[in-house]
């Protein structure tokens, strides 16, 4: 084997960040991981890996809001990974000035440091709620951009600038355009460990918003897989380019309930909580992939079945050490 190369992370502490920093490692790069600047000195998701993944890990605390922090991360890396970013769309109701500093500014941000040193490879990421409710099924990567949030709004500008440093400069960019993601590590923000949390601390009625939504989830190991996928693909065919990642199945969150249920084999009711439901044009009530197009460039493909996710999912919060991590009574915005 050569040299390891040096691959650059933001968000690295972050749920999809931490796995992504693994399977880099197992797959043989040396990562330096941006974590968010932090009094506590804490290293986030990052703490949960084993000591010799680690060992190949360089912990950077930076802000991708303040550009010299950025250049500095990206500074002799093959590729950048560019995870970071607030993700909550109830939080973007109450503070959207704040998504549109870390998501369009920091990816700005990003796009600078990897246009003025020259790296040959940046990994944007995108998000499904950027295309809001399906107006066809299965969504593919020309499905109209309609933000029906501020998170997906401030995405959007993000992607459009990821696009324009394509168009304008030759910025070896590709987007990454993820659907629902689920795993552990995940925050109890999103609906899966809102669900597996409260049953794994015991509550046999979960508290939720709207059960109507249906959503295609794909498992975290899966996600990892296609950011290395359209990290380390031929120039030629990703460079410019967006791709959806997601599984092409569609399941309600009310049917998500009670398949979890029975991976669990728990009895579950659920109680509807209306601070939790969205308002009505802001919520994106269906989303389904169409990840052909990753398929076809790169070979990727999802390896875990929802049901076997979930299951995997489900033995991570029922570990003790793991659950007290989370704040099961409270609504995690
Ligand atoms: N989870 C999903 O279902 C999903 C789906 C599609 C796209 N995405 C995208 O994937 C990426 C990772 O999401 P996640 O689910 O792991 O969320 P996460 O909140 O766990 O990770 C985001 C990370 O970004 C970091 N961050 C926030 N502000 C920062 C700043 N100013 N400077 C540096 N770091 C900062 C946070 O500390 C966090 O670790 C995001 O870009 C998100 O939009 C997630």
């Amino acid at each position: 084997m050569g040299q390891p190369t040096t691959v650059a992370v933001t968000g690295a502490e972050g749920f999809i960040g931490s796995h992504l920093v693994h399977t880099l490692v197992a797959s043989g790069h040396r990562v330096r991981a941006m974590v968010q600047y932090n009094s506590f000195s804490s290293y986030g998701w990052l703490e949960l890996l084993p000591p010799p993944v680690l060992d190949h890990v360089e912990v950077v605390l930076g802000d991708v809001r303040d550009a010299a922090s950025v250049n500095d991360l990206v500074a002799g890396a093959e590729t950048v990974y560019h995870l970071a970013a607030l993700i909550a769309i109830p939080y973007s109701y109450r503070a959207p000035h704040s998504y549109v500093e870390t998501n369009v500014t920091g990816t700005l941000n990003v796009l600078e440091a990897v246009r003025r040193r020259e790296i040959p490879r940046l990994v944007h990421t995108s998000t499904s709620e950027t295309y809001g409710t399906a107006r066809t099924v299965p969504i593919s990567e020309d499905h109209p951009i309609h933000a029906q949030s501020p998170y997906a709004a401030s995405k959007a500008g993000a992607d459009r600038l990821a696009e324009s440093y394509h168009a304008s400069f030759g910025t070896p960019v590709v987007t990454l355009r993820p659907f629902n993601t689920y795993g552990p590590r995940q925050s109890m923000r999103a609906v899966i460990p809102t669900v597996i949390g409260q049953l794994a601390a015991g509550e046999r009625t979960v508290t939720l918003g709207d059960l109507r939504p249906t959503r295609d989830f794909t498992y975290v190991a899966d996600t990892a897989a296609a950011f290395v996928a359209v990290g380390t693909a031929p120039h030629e065919s990703v460079a410019g380019r967006t791709f959806n990642a997601g599984t092409g199945g569609e399941i309600s969150v009310g049917d998500l309930v009670a398949l979890i249920g029975k991976v669990m084999d728990t009895e579950v009711e659920v109680r509807e909580d209306p601070d939790r439901v969205r308002p009505a044009a802001s919520e994106v009530m269906r989303l389904v992939c169409d990840a052909s197009h990753l398929r076809v460039t790169t070979g990727w493909a999802p390896a875990h079945s929802l049901e076997e996710g979930l299951a995997a999912t489900a033995e991570f919060f029922r570990d003790p050490a793991n659950l007290a991590r989370y704040k099961t009574t409270l609504y995690n915005v």
